[in-house]
């Protein structure tokens, strides 16, 4: 099974399934001397970490990552930091149910990745969904904590701005209330309203999807690359690389195509040594695939869990008919874990088109040209 890398100059590469000894990744090409403790990646990897609340599998793993290589003490500061070599990262599975899952050991889950494995490989690991179960995103958000301290002063966050049918409403955005719900909500009256909504598809073995949004602050200009290299095209694949997201948006994204070109282009004005003042971001801080210096802004949608109570038809991998109920235990919304998730993605992309940049342009283009700062 190949494709288990992510990324050109910050690369890293994931292994491991839901139900095997452990899960790891290989984080290569990370600059030397970024200060980085196990506590800092453990910090990030704990607002992923499932059965937290009643609203989350209920798999009790501890998350707890250990760095196997590429960071040393520096003399100079007493910090540990980068080395510049691969940083090894890996978390024991100790929660593991295998037996969950022998119902399902020769019957495909409507809307799982059982079928499409096992139709491409031709043996699938049915324990937990395998190498296709989103334990392999714990990795992504280890290897994002490293790269959120490539870009200097970058801040990445996320929040969850739909459940269902139940949007946020943006007047009420708070990003301090995020911390303070178990859905990563802004918005301190539709985190009360998603409570009772979710607790109830909980109750009924269901599940409902979600929207995500994640914004990266103090990203310098001049991210990203033209044509096949663009920052929006390589977000929309990271987003995309993640499990259950069917859709991906920049800035307006699908709402663009409702406004007008007056509404549309962010209008510009001199700010501060002449450098350009956006007066809007429709864009999401993206122009020609390139980063504008705005923040940049992205939204994914993430389908409802397919493990649901309720049963489904299906078929067995031998061609009989069956009816399914998926036992075991289930995120009734993945979206709330996927938004720790997507903050990685985002770091992830970030630091990869930073280092890409400094490798091309270096210092070669400082704007404003001409004029004496
Ligand atoms: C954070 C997170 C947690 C997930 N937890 C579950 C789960 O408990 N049960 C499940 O059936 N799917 C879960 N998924 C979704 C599956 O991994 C995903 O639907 C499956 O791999 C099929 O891939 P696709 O949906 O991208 O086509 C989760 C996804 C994310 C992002």
């Amino acid at each position: 099974m190949s494709h288990n890398s992510f990324g050109h100059l910050f690369r890293f590469t994931t292994f491991g399934e839901s139900h095997g000894v452990a899960i790891g990744c290989v984080v290569d090409g990370c600059p030397p001397l970024i200060p980085i403790t196990e506590a800092e990646i453990q910090r990030d990897l704990d607002r992923r970490r499932p059965g937290q609340s009643k609203y989350t599998t209920q798999r009790q793993e501890a998350d707890q990552v250990k760095i196997l290589s590429g960071v040393f003490t520096d003399e100079r500061t007493g910090l540990q930091v980068t080395t510049g070599t691969s940083i090894g990262l890996i978390i024991e599975n100790t929660d593991q149910r295998s037996k969950d899952y022998g119902e399902i050991k020769d019957s495909y889950r409507p809307g799982h990745a059982d079928y499409t494995y096992d139709v491409k490989y031709g043996i699938r690991d049915y324990r937990g969904g395998g190498r296709s179960s989103a334990r392999e995103t714990a990795m992504r958000v280890a290897a994002g904590a490293i790269a959120r301290k490539v870009v200097p002063g970058m801040l990445v966050r996320g929040a969850l701005v739909q459940m269902g049918p139940h949007r946020i409403n943006r007047a009420n955005w708070d990003w301090a209330e995020v911390d303070r719900n178990p859905f990563f909500c802004p918005d301190a009256e539709a985190a009360a309203v998603w409570a009772d909504y979710l607790d109830g598809i909980r109750k009924a073995g269901s599940s409902i999807g979600a929207v995500i949004e994640i914004v990266a602050e103090g990203v310098p200009p001049g991210l990203g690359a033209p044509i096949y290299g663009k920052l929006d095209a390589d977000l929309a694949s990271a987003m995309m690389s993640i499990n259950a997201v069917k859709g991906v948006e920049i800035g307006d994204g699908f709402e663009a195509a409702t406004l007008s070109g007056e509404q549309n282009a962010d209008e510009m004005r001199s700010g501060n040594n002449g450098a350009p003042t956006f007066l809007s971001n429709h864009a999401g801080g993206i122009l020609g695939g390139i980063s504008t210096g705005q923040p940049v802004i992205c939204r994914f949608a993430v389908k409802p869990t397919s493990s649901i109570l309720s049963e489904r038809a299906s078929v067995t991998r031998y061609g009989a008919e069956t009816d399914l109920r998926t036992k075991g235990r289930h995120d009734p919304c993945v979206g709330i874990r996927a938004v720790p998730v997507g903050e990685a993605m985002m770091a992830i992309v970030l630091a990869d088109h930073y280092l890409r940049h400094r490798g091309q342009v270096g210092e070669a283009a400082k704007w404003p040209f001409g004029v004496s700062t």
